[in-house]
């Protein structure tokens, strides 16, 4: 019984209206009782000691009885005109707590199957917004809510996808390799082992990338953020590409003015962006071709700057770069030796958790590429 009343929000709202009602009533009952004789009296200009026998014994006999039977019918009168108020309160009440109860009710039992069903698994379901009051702006929260939701799951079945992708073709590569080398067709010279085992290679570079990835998206590492001179981070980059420098005989120039201060920044961290930036200028540069490491102060910015005079990026294309696993030419990276289109990704993340931003230019196709990031001036 008692869980009846809690469960059922119309019966609870009924039920504080009653007590309302029953108060007034309750009220109404004793005024009657204890002011209202008083008050015929002195309205009635006599002193018949009504109803509560308090007045004094005043005119004759006769009289006195029809003025208190005339009291007797007025006061039965209101009894039953309260009684009828009463029973008029109470009917208005049930009107109003069912029109109440079904305002509130309603939504509510909307909101909570449409809950029930993310719960299941579809996250495609909205509810409707009526009105602007507290329930209207819950299913607004609770619509946002289920975008969210809705927007996480995408990208979580989007992520599996693209690995179960990339992880496959390196796999089928060496497995295709391998069922050649059982059935003889394939040779078994150095170059086919070399082969499975560059293959193999890039799988292992795949999943150390998406283990990058991972820790640096959930922001799982600890940012050892210092003052660093930026002559310091670019060289030892540049440090870990002179071999490859060389080889593909790409002239490289820095431009970093003297008096350029410090920067704020975890050393570790911001050589690993630049890392990632220079290996990519490396990569998409011609023989021959030009690389460049710039910074320039704006404000309280470091604009650090990779330029090449490489195969360049189409426009179209820019706006997608940082996007996990976006390659502009798939088959082109590949031959080439390149990555799996994590590369940049990790450098945004990276940039964004030191409070900077970084963004990609390109006069088109065959004009270079420039990337840029920026960095907060230390002190
Ligand atoms: N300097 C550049 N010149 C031309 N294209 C570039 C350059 N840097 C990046 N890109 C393009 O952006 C894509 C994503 O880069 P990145 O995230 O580093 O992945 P990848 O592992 O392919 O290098 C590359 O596949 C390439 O198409
Ligand atoms: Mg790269």
């Amino acid at each position: 019984m008692i869980d009846f009343f809690r469960r059922h929000l119309v019966v609870r709202i009924f039920l504080s209206y009653l007590v309302v009602i029953l108060v007034g009533a309750l009220v109404l009952g004793l005024a009657t009782r204890f002011t209202v004789p008083e008050a015929f009296n002195s309205h009635m200009g006599l002193g018949l000691g009504l109803g509560t026998g308090q007045g004094m014994m005043q005119g004759n006999g006769a009289g006195r009885t029809a003025v208190s039977d005339l009291f007797k019918s007025f006061q039965a009168s209101f009894n039953e005109a309260l009684l009828l108020a009463l029973l008029a309160a109470g009917v208005v009440a049930i009107l109003v707590s069912l029109l109440l109860s079904r305002g509130v009710v309603a939504p509510v039992r909307i909101l909570t199957s449409a809950s029930q069903r993310i719960a299941d698994g579809h996250y495609g379901e909205r509810v409707q917004v009526v009105g602007s009051d507290e329930l209207g702006q819950l299913a607004h929260s609770f619509n946002q809510m289920a975008e969210k939701l809705e927007q996480v799951e995408t990208m979580r079945r989007q992520l599996i996808g693209d690995v179960s992708h990339e992880l496959r073709t390196p796999l089928t590569a060496i497995k295709g390799s391998m069922e050649g080398l059982m059935d003889g067709i394939l040779p078994a010279t150095p170059e086919t082992y070399q082969q499975i085992h560059q293959e193999a290679g890039r799988l292992a570079s795949l999943v150390d990338d998406l283990q990058e990835l991972s820790r640096v998206e959930a922001g799982a590492y600890p940012l050892d953020i210092r003052p660093v001179a930026v002559t310091t981070l670019v060289q030892t980059t540049l440090k870990r590409f002179a071999a490859q420098v060389l080889a593909k005989r790409i002239e490289l120039r820095s431009d970093l003015p003297a008096d350029l201060p410090p920067v704020l920044a975890d050393q570790d961290r911001i050589t690993q962006v630049l890392t990632n930036l220079f290996g990519n200028a490396l990569q998409y540069t011609p023989e021959g071709g030009q690389v460049t490491i710039l910074a320039t102060r704006h404000g309280n910015e470091i604009q650090i700057s990779v330029v090449d005079t490489g195969i360049g990026i189409p426009a179209e294309h820019l706006p997608h770069l940082f996007t996990r696993f976006y390659r502009v030419d798939k088959s082109r990276s590949r031959q080439a030796g390149g990555g799996s289109g994590i590369g940049l990704t990790i450098a945004r993340a990276l940039v964004e958790a030191h409070g900077g931003h970084i963004r990609a230019e390109s006069g088109g196709e065959g004009k270079g590429s420039t990337f840029t990031f920026t960095l907060k001036v230390a002190g």
